[in-house]
């Protein structure tokens, strides 16, 4: 799949996930097929700012071609004193927040808040778009409430200021995460911009290698971002890959998804001393072994978990 220069191996993407899509998790979403990652949102305030922090979840794994970098901020200002910064990772695309729902993050104006004031959007947009030659993408949501869902207005100031990719999470920000995804509106979005070549992808609700294959041909979307069903799965990529080229997937053993594991593990403590990593990779491993059985048990003894042996020791459980 290309978006104007930029050629994606496949159109299966994983999607940002603050607190999770870390070079770690994006590397081993990577090795099972996924086309291009999204990093973690990143605050365009701290970047501006010279956080270090901030800056550190912007690196690539070794080897990491591809890589869309996704900034928030309430307005143009953090943005005209970041670009600079952000523009020395090399990103592959510049991706703009507007729908995280978080009240830290809307109260200042960021993320879903942002769709309450289409014009910003239109000023980052203009930007980063007059300012760079990296092309910028969007993510948004339905709109705020239900009252005043306005995606389709808000995705035509977006591609009027230069914006080339539109991912559209089928949820109001007064939803959250709850409820269903309204897949219509990602076809509508996807009509709304047929015959140009705005690149429109579609979010919400894809938890398996069926629904990601069912969401491209239901909405006519040109790729998926896999978000809550990649944690603790990245199968899903290579599942959904096979799905699409009309073969059959295999689920993975209890040896695979142990070995993903300690990969995984391995490449957390290739970016993070051993103790945070031994802490960060906790949650993971909770979503890995989700329904397994034996799941409880590991659970249990990965709360103590830091060092590699006792994630090793506390895997035994699967077995
Ligand atoms: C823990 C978590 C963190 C998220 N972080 C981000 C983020 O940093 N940026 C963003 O645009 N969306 C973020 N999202 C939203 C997802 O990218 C995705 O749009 C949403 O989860 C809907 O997809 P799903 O229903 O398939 O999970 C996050 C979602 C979750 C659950």
């Amino acid at each position: 799949m290309d978006i104007g220069k930029i050629h994606f191996r496949n159109n299966l993407f994983l999607a940002p996930l603050a607190g999770y899509t870390d070079g770690a998790f994006r590397r081993i979403a990577t090795e099972y097929g996924a086309g291009c990652c999204v990093t973690e949102m990143v605050s365009a305030e701290g970047l501006a700012r010279g956080n270090d922090k901030t800056a550190d979840l912007l690196k690539r794994f070794d080897g990491e071609k591809e890589l869309i970098m996704q900034l928030f901020g309430p307005d143009v200002d953090p943005f005209t004193r970041s670009l600079d910064s952000i523009l020395k990772y090399e990103p592959t695309m510049i991706d703009i927040n507007c729908g995280c729902p978080v009240p830290k993050v809307v109260k200042t104006g960021a993320g879903s808040a942002m769709m309450k004031e289409p014009d910003k959007i239109g000023r980052i947009v203009s930007f980063i778009t007059k300012n760079s030659s990296v092309p910028v993408s969007v993510k948004f949501r339905l709109g705020w409430d239900m009252e005043s869902e306005n995606y389709l207005e808000f995705a035509h100031v977006c591609v009027d200021n230069g914006a080339k990719l539109l991912t559209l999470h089928a949820r109001t920000r007064s939803q959250g995460y709850s409820g269903v995804a309204n897949w219509a509106k990602i076809k509508a979005l996807k009509d709304e911009f047929k015959n140009t070549d705005i690149k429109i992808f579609g979010s919400g609700d894809v938890f398996s290698a069926e629904d990601a294959v069912r969401m491209l041909s239901e909405t006519g979307c040109d790729g998926v971002m896999l978000a809550r069903g990649a944690i603790g799965n990245p199968f899903i990529f290579s599942q959904a890959k096979a799905l699409l080229e009309g073969k059959e997937y295999t689920r993975p053993t209890v040896d695979e998804i142990i070995r993903t594991i300690l990969a995984h593990y391995d490449y957390m403590c290739e970016i993070l001393d051993e103790k945070t990593a031994g802490h960060e990779m906790r949650k993971h491993v909770c979503a890995y072994v989700k329904g397994l059985k034996g799941a409880s048990r590991v659970k249990a003894e990965i709360v103590k978990a830091v060092k590699r042996e006792e994630y090793v020791a506390a895997l035994e459980g699967l077995k």
